[in-house]
């Protein structure tokens, strides 16, 4: 029978409580279709850094570097700098297993209510750039002590990295509605991305049944809240992405049900599938954590591993559970991580407790 060898770490705050309720769910679809997973726990994140200095073992990428995939949860805590815990986990992962592609589908979910008009259908996917742009490392410091103190970082845009993200989104859209919507602030003001635009532009120059919009991020904003149904796939780089996943997510309900998925399209090392929150500590440990953000990036990988009907079958539960008025409270309702939880697994064939 299959075996999918799969690297958990289930990290900081409300990771370490959606992860395992997804593991549980995941584990029941994979019964359903026959197949199952080896999950490998690791421990890692902020009190592997307490006790050891380090986020994770020196050897950490390369113990990853043999599963399948990577199952993550969230890293960061209120007592530990973000950029130890981010420069000493999650970003070494994007970037040594070269994840190019940081892929989040948004929707508006069945029976969850949006904040804003007119996003019952709303459908797009984010396919954000995952490696480079703003998130770069050359030159990232702090100058202290200087006559004038100052804190510069380079934003860094390769043609390569351009040219595969773009491909990315043009494929995936010739499949969709055929709508690339590419996010900059390209009138010349963030001298990068004219350049941006010109590679995108060059990198679908042709494609049949794909057409480019190109929008100023700032007007985006604007756009998305007012017209969310407007979008199919939106192109972005590393920060304009990240932030506008998150108000998309909010704008299907909460951040709380959106999924991410860390793509080395080519394959040649594993990719990484995670919630796009982060470790909540303002909820951790009060069980009210939503999990549907990990289940559907769990049913993402699903996808990845090529089993799209165990991957169907997790989506069509949380939905149903969403559609019955089982909600957690960052949706208006009343259930915690258990109790959704609960009932997503007996939407898998879970037999109730005796
Ligand atoms: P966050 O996403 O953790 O939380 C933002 C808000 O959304 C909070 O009010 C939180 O309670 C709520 N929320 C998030 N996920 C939820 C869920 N599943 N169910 C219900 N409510 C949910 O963002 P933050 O507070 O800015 O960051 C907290 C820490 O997480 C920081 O250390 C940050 O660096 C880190 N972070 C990590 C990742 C990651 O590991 N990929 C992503 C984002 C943030
Ligand atoms: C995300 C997160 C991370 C990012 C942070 C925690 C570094 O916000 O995955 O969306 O910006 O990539
Ligand atoms: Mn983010």
């Amino acid at each position: 029978a299959r075996v999918h060898d799969i690297a958990v770490v289930a990290g900081d705050g409300i990771g370490r409580e959606v992860v395992p309720a997804a593991v549980r769910c995941l584990d029941l679809a994979a019964a359903r279709h026959g197949f199952s997973f080896a999950w490998t726990e690791y421990d890692w994140g902020s009190d592997h850094y307490r006790r050891h200095g380090a986020m994770m073992p020196p050897d950490g990428l390369d113990r990853l570097h043999a599963h399948d995939a990577i199952f993550l949860g969230a890293v960061g805590a209120p007592d530990i700098p973000d950029t130890e815990t981010l420069w000493g986990l999650l970003i070494p992962i994007r970037r040594r297993f070269s994840q190019y592609v940081n892929l989040r589908p948004v929707r508006t979910l069945p029976g969850v209510p949006s904040p804003v008009r007119g996003a019952e259908t709303m459908d797009l996917v984010i396919v954000r750039e995952n490696v480079e742009g703003e998130y770069s490392e050359v030159g990232g410091r702090i100058y202290r002590g200087e006559p004038a103190e100052a804190a510069i970082q380079e934003a860094v845009f390769t043609r390569t990295g351009i040219t595969r993200v773009a491909a990315f989104a043009a494929e995936l859209a010739a499949g969709r509605h055929g709508l690339v919507t590419s996010v900059t602030k390209s009138n010349g003001i963030v001298h990068t991305m004219p350049f941006w635009d010109e590679v995108v532009e060059q990198t679908l120059a042709g494609r049949a049944g794909v057409r480019l919009e190109k929008i100023l991020v700032d007007a985006m904003a604007a756009k998305l809240v007012l017209a969310p149904t407007a979008f199919d796939v939106i192109v972005a780089s590393n920060l304009f992405g990240d932030i506008l996943s998150d108000l998309a997510g909010a704008i299907a309900g909460s951040i709380g049900v959106a999924p991410s998925a860390n793509l080395n399209p080519e394959r040649d090392h594993p990719s990484m599938f995670e919630p796009v929150h982060g470790s909540a500590p303002d909820i951790a440990g009060k069980g009210a954590a939503n999990p549907v953000g990990q289940l559907w990036a769990g049913a993402m990988m699903l996808d990845h591993l090529g089993e799209p009907a165990a991957a169907a079958d997790v989506v069509a539960a949380f939905e149903a559970v969403l559609a019955d008025g089982v909600r957690t409270p960052d949706l208006g309702g009343t259930s915690g991580t258990a109790e959704f939880t609960d009932a997503v697994a007996r939407h898998l064939g879970e037999a109730p407790p005796r």
